[in-house]
């Protein structure tokens, strides 16, 4: 027989060989690092210019970063870095090459969000986010999945989670019971509101003295950050449902948002956020500090039919939440009921040869409307799980396979960018200054 104390020693046998297990398993060619893009993708599918334009451009500026060019070929290779300074310095037809961002504001958030598992979630925020880098955005993905898909697919391994989501929550719990201890008590009525006290065990993890950059690490892209996750991340569910019991006044699903709003105004463009498959204390803080929801599901009528249950699922939890929390709410940034700016269906793993799948996503169209997006992902061999991590399409050299496979790949995740960052853009225009 096996009990709690089985599974802990398990669990401390396993924790002490880890970093030996990562060793034998992991070789430095599973390491990340960004290729170089050719000339062709850079002028095409880049900058959306043709290569004649873009060649004449290099032979009248010598100022211009040349690329590499490969023993083999005549094209030349960027560097992102190097397709950035491009953008800066190249105008075609007087026009900037830089992407468009309304002055001032902050970066403009998006959840991707279903709590169907496999909807395809990790692979729509990877791929959204090296669209977006190689657009000329800079960007933060938030992984808020203890699975942390999108913290590996980003090349990241050694993860201590303390500097997770679940550290962001933590913190914010100390500081937001700070904030209401330290605000004036004994109102006009006399009642004095209670002094809400953390225990050691919360106060020691130091959490509260961490800046907001210290959660923010690089990835091999180097206009792409991510808050990362990690597999003992998984636990913050039950540690902020002791959180809130401790101090029950705390907005916990704001945490992250609270967060977010710390960081300066011109950071970055865009965040993302990868959600788990899951409604729950992570989840909630993702949605809660959307301006955009994405909600991607697959084309299965089991797909459909768990979308449903998640809206449905997730109205509830807004709806407890406007209830909640009305009255206690901080005034300022952040207002209940909670309101998108926007929020978009994507149907992914689409194959426009199958009957059912167009069935399907017509079935879509007629109930969920406008908010359906018109360019669903197809499915594609070019996006398969490569070991322990997803690649996107945008990563893999289109030399090393089928090139109508890469092309064709690559166009469908190009037009679901394409609309993403239109209605990232409508929504930056509608969001609030003083959001
Ligand atoms: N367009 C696509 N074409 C082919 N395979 C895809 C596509 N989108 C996703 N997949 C595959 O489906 C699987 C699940 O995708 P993904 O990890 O993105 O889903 P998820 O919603 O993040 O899952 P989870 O709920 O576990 O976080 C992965 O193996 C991925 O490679
Ligand atoms: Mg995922």
């Amino acid at each position: 027989m096996y009990t709690h104390e089985d599974l802990a020693a398990l669990q401390a046998q396993s924790l002490k060989m880890q970093g030996f297990i990562r060793r034998q398993t992991f070789s430095p060619e599973h390491e990340k690092t960004l290729r170089r893009f050719s000339s062709w993708e850079v002028s095409e599918l880049i900058f959306k210019i043709n290569q004649s334009t873009f060649r004449g451009r290099f032979a009248a500026d010598p100022d211009l970063p040349g690329g590499e060019v490969e023993e083999d070929g005549r094209q030349r290779w960027f560097s992102l870095t190097e397709i950035n300074e491009l953008r800066r310095k190249m105008k075609i037809n007087r026009t900037s090459l830089m992407p468009k961002r309304p002055a001032g504001k902050r970066a403009i958030r998006a959840a991707i969000s279903n709590f169907k598992g496999g909807a395809g979630k990790s692979t729509v925020a990877l791929h959204m986010a090296h669209a977006a880098a190689l657009d000329g955005y800079r960007v933060l993905v938030v992984d808020f999945d203890p699975q942390a898909t999108l913290t590996h697919s980003m090349g990241l391994h050694d993860v201590s989670e303390e500097l997770t989501v679940w550290g962001i929550i933590a913190r914010d719990l100390v500081h937001e019971t700070d904030r209401m201890n330290a605000a004036p008590r004994a109102a006009e009525s006399g009642a004095a509101l209670p002094q809400r006290r953390l225990p050691a065990s919360v106060r020691d993890l130091g959490l509260g003295d961490l800046r907001v950059t210290d959660f923010i690490r690089p990835t091999a892209w180097p206009t792409i950050d991510i808050v990362p996750s990690c597999a003992n991340a998984a636990f913050v569910e039950f540690a902020s449902a002791q959180y809130r019991h401790l101090n029950p006044d705390w907005s916990f699903f704001a945490a992250v948002s609270r967060y977010l709003d710390a960081l300066s105004n011109d950071a970055y463009d865009i965040i993302l956020f990868d959600c788990p498959p899951a409604i729950g204390y992570q989840s909630m803080n993702a949605v809660f500090a959307a301006d955009v929801l994405y909600i991607p599901s697959g084309p299965g009528y089991w797909e459909y039919d768990s979308t449903t249950s998640f809206i449905g699922q997730l109205a509830e939890a807004l709806e407890d939440l406007s209830q909640g929390f009305d009255g206690t709410f901080p005034a300022g940034k952040m207002r209940l009921p909670k309101a998108f700016i926007d929020m978009r269906f994507l149907m992914t793993r689409y194959e426009p040869g199958n009957e059912l799948h167009r069935a399907m996503y017509e079935a879509f169209c007629k109930v969920f409307g406008d908010t359906v997006c018109k360019e669903p992902i197809e499915m594609t061999r070019a996006v398969e799980q490569s070991g322990r991590f997803l690649s996107s399409v945008y990563e893999i050299d289109y030399r090393t396979m089928t090139r109508e496979t890469w092309r064709r790949a690559r166009a469908s995740f190009d037009r679901a960018y394409a609309e993403f960052r239109s209605c990232m853009l409508a929504a930056w225009d509608k969001m609030e200054d003083e959001q």
